[in-house]
């Protein structure tokens, strides 16, 4: 299974690179909302290559949702096969494939590609991250305010009330800087490498952090929900850091729930 998840994220990231900057057909899920016809295109790739190599296993895939053999299946594969689409569709080089499977309900292994530096993360659970095949951990960078943090909006943002930019505001004052990289599944690898020392994310999908969140806590990574309880891909808020600014990061989240 890891071996056709490399492969699938290697293809469907080649496709990606090769297409942009070229004019592409954009359409819109919402306001701001876009999905291109490499969204679609790429999905299409991972998703023949992985019914036709595992036609038992299940797919939760973001443009196209479940399919293959439904509830019961002992795998999941979880994809976004562009994480980034914003990005993507402005030429805007941060973006990149994803793709876990998670085995009666725990995610086993996650794979992210990102074709525009050739960066490939993985995690096989119990055993460890890495990039490029290198293994990787997460910084020992603490307190807070010497962390370099991201976060990310949804694209409901103009339509809810809680918007994070309350957080933003905070963070950006508690940390040392805050990035908006536009790439959930990237945001979480960077947290796994060291590059960035935190992130947090209020309304995400199980196709954005299946396998960044395996990555992060493989390599040594912290990932729990905003107040410090337990992580779960299906539930949207995310925060994931090195460890050592955790707690920190969390007073700050919970400033707002009072
Ligand atoms: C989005 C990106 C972005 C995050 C959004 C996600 P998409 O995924 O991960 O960084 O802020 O919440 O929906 O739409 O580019 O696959
Ligand atoms: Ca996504
Ligand atoms: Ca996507």
């Amino acid at each position: 299974m890891l071996e056709l998840a490399l492969r699938a994220a290697r293809e469907a990231g080649a496709l990606l690179l090769a297409n942009l900057g070229r004019r592409i057909e954009v359409s819109h899920k919402g306001p701001i909302d876009l999905v291109t016809e490499m969204d679609l295109a790429s999905e299409a790739l991972i998703t023949n290559l992985i019914s036709t190599h595992y036609p038992r296993h299940s797919i939760l895939a973001e443009e196209q949702g479940s399919s293959g053999a439904g509830d019961g299946a002992e795998y999941c594969w979880i994809v976004d096969p562009l994480d980034g689409t914003t990005n993507y569709a402005h030429g805007y080089p941060c973006f990149c494939v994803s793709i876990a499977v998670e085995r009666r309900g725990e995610v086993v292994v996650g794979v992210i590609y990102d074709p525009t530096r050739d960066e490939m993360f993985v995690a096989e659970r119990g055993a460890g991250a890495t990039l490029n095949q290198r293994p990787i951990r997460v910084s020992d960078t603490s307190p807070l305010d010497s962390a370099l943090l991201v976060t990310g909006f949804p694209y409901s943002i103009a339509e809810e009330k809680f918007t994070n930019l309350d957080h933003f505001r905070d963070f950006s004052l508690a940390g040392r800087a805050v990035r908006r990289d536009g790439s959930a599944a990237l945001d979480l690898c960077y947290v796994a490498c060291g590059r960035f020392d935190g992130f947090w994310e209020l309304a995400l999908r199980p196709w954005d952090t299946a396998a960044g969140a395996l990555i992060a806590i493989e390599a040594g990574g912290q990932v729990s929900k905003f107040d410090g309880r337990s992580f779960d891909i299906r539930t949207p808020e995310c925060l994931a850091t090195n460890g050592r600014i955790h707690d920190e990061m969390i007073a700050v989240l919970q400033k707002r729930r009072q």
